[in-house]
């Protein structure tokens, strides 16, 4: 008799159904039955690690690193906590799943993307639907298809704009726009005049590394309530400073999206802290 396979759920039984993750935890979680609750505890706190630490989707910089909670500067010795990433077995998980031996190839392209953001960007988009992505640090232009495809795939009218201090120029796409741009100068690349007319939502992918405190409050002036901001790439060093500054100042505007950042496990995707939505309004829950 032939097995009949569903081909579509409804979202009640997505949420019910159980990941490989959940299952084997209540396998285990049987196993441990006759120990004591201290050691059950020990125990879970292992398997979980930093995982379950905090539920509420969305949390301020603060929340989930309290050493950056009082005002100042950050310096080098508070953002010492990445080390905890730096330290454990998902960190090498984690420096694995961008390839081993090169990066994933899209469209015959490199694209510097980890295993785990091929998961979690077509779920940002599919939530945010938005009508402009700004990507800048285009490389070789494969992000920017792909993203490019994410839209077009799921229905969602938008165009990306990608942005690059040395732009590729072999490559191109309906739905892609590929800039000369640097960022060390937002304003002439980045004027009021350009911005207002790209259509909201936005979601701004930052993947060059350089002058993040800047290209983030450059962007975040023109943001509206419900754009989100990827800033990828941000583990340690002066940019991880610079980015945790600006969540700091901006705390209840740049909530971070721990749906996304750790989906897989905490920060286990390109951006450390690294997906915020913009909240000008109440915070969502
Ligand atoms: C990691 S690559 C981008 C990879 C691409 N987004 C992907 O996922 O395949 C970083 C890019 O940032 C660009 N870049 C570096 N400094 C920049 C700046 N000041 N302004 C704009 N782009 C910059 C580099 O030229 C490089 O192409």
């Amino acid at each position: 008799m032939m097995t009949r396979v569903p081909v579509s759920f409804t979202p009640s039984q997505l949420r019910r159904t159980p990941t490989i993750y959940e299952r084997t935890w209540r396998r285990i979680q049987r196993k441990w039955s006759h120990l004591t609750e201290q050691q059950q505890q020990e125990l879970s706190a292992m398997y979980h690690r930093e995982l379950v630490a905090d539920e509420r989707r969305f949390v301020h910089v603060s929340d989930r690193h309290p050493r950056f909670a009082d005002s100042g500067l950050i310096t080098d010795e508070m953002q010492s906590d990445i080390k905890m990433y730096l330290e454990n077995d998902d960190h090498v998980l984690w420096l694995k799943s961008q390839g081993l031996k090169g990066p994933p190839i899209y469209r015959g392209l490199p694209m510097f993307k980890t295993a785990y953001d091929h998961a979690v960007y077509p779920m940002l988009i599919a939530e945010v639907r938005p009508r402009t992505i700004i990507e800048v640090g285009t490389g070789y232009g494969a992000s920017a298809l792909w993203m490019a495809d994410q839209m077009h795939l799921q229905n969602i009218v938008g165009h990306v704009h990608t942005y690059d201090i040395n732009p590729p120029t072999n490559v191109s796409h309906p739905r892609v726009t590929f800039h000369a741009g640097d960022a060390n100068n937002v304003s002439s690349t980045w004027p009021t005049d350009v911005l207002v007319n790209f259509p909201h939502p936005w979601v701004l992918v930052c993947d060059h590394h350089k002058n993040i405190y800047g290209t983030a409050i450059h962007f975040l002036k023109h943001m509206q309530d419900g754009d989100y901001i990827v800033m990828e790439d941000l583990m340690g060093g002066r940019t991880r400073i610079e980015w945790v500054q600006f969540l700091r100042d901006h705390a209840k505007e740049c909530p971070i999206d721990t749906k996304y950042t750790d989906f897989f496990g905490v920060n286990m995707m390109c951006a450390y802290d690294g997906i915020i939505r913009i909240t000008l309004n109440e915070m969502p829950q």
